[in-house]
């Protein structure tokens, strides 16, 4: 079975410095300790209400980190243009409404799908290596992959949201077998936690998880070097048992 990367989204480090201002706590050193902690890549959101991560540290993630960087951003002309700028290793479209406190649904590939084949090809063309988030639904899968985006990061907020329930974990490994046949490579993320990432890690296809709000309210009580090294544990373990089983 192929090796499953952890990309750790470090949004929320931003999100506590925020609340008071200033500098402390600094995401970049949180990206560090990632980096030392085992984590295979660093995911970061800047939002366009700038509440958690600020073009600056996307600046210094790109200039400071060794690990590859997963900008997620809205399809706007803004964040397309901060994308090429700082050319990021990858970038993750993902929809974004104003009021929302976290991205809640996935984008609808296949509705925008002429919208989106201006971002997708841009950013193909620059070089960085596109994700579309999107639900665990074949229009989606098709869409993404019609849109020529190589990658697709599958939404497992209904998963988690559903206390892990057998059937979206179904919907999730039918939705990963498809992508992977359809030629692309396959993420998920959204709400995952050690209780729930077992099922997820152990679905064959599945090339890499991005996981944020749990391990940075984890590392509130055990720091962020042990919460990423247990979440790592957690993932390692399922897959090895899905291989061999
Ligand atoms: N993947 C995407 C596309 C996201 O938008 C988010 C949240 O920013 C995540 C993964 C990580 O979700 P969580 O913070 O719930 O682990």
């Amino acid at each position: 079975m192929r090796a499953l990367r952890l990309g750790v989204n470090i949004d929320h480090v931003a999100t506590i410095r925020n609340a008071r201002g200033g500098e402390h706590p600094d995401p970049i050193r949180a990206a560090h300790m990632a980096a030392a902690a085992g984590a295979d890549g660093i995911t970061a959101h800047l939002r366009e209400d700038r509440r958690h991560m600020t073009d600056s540290d996307i600046a210094r993630l790109v200039a400071e980190i060794r690990l590859p960087l997963n900008l997620e951003m809205a399809a706007t002309d803004e964040m397309l243009e901060i994308a090429l700028k700082n050319a990021p290793h990858a970038a993750c479209i993902v929809p974004e409404r104003r009021a929302e406190r976290t991205t809640e649904g996935g984008l609808d590939a296949a509705g925008q799908h002429n919208s989106l084949k201006r971002f997708v090809g841009s950013l193909n063309d620059a070089g960085v290596r596109v994700s579309l988030f999107i639900a665990p639904e074949r229009r989606q899968i098709e869409a993404a992959a019609s849109l020529g985006a190589p990658v697709v990061e599958l939404h497992t907020g209904p998963y988690a949201h559903a206390d892990g329930s057998a059937e979206e974990l179904q919907r999730l490994a039918d939705a990963a077998a498809l992508a992977a046949s359809l030629g692309l490579e396959v993420h998920a993320g959204h709400g995952l936690t050690f209780a729930n990432v077992g099922p997820v890690a152990a679905i064959p296809e599945l090339a890499e998880l991005n996981i944020g709000h749990f391990l940075i309210g984890e590392a509130v009580f055990t720091g962020l070097d042990a919460s990423i090294r247990e979440m790592r544990r957690h993932m390692d373990e399922a897959r090895q048992q899905g291989a061999g089983a």
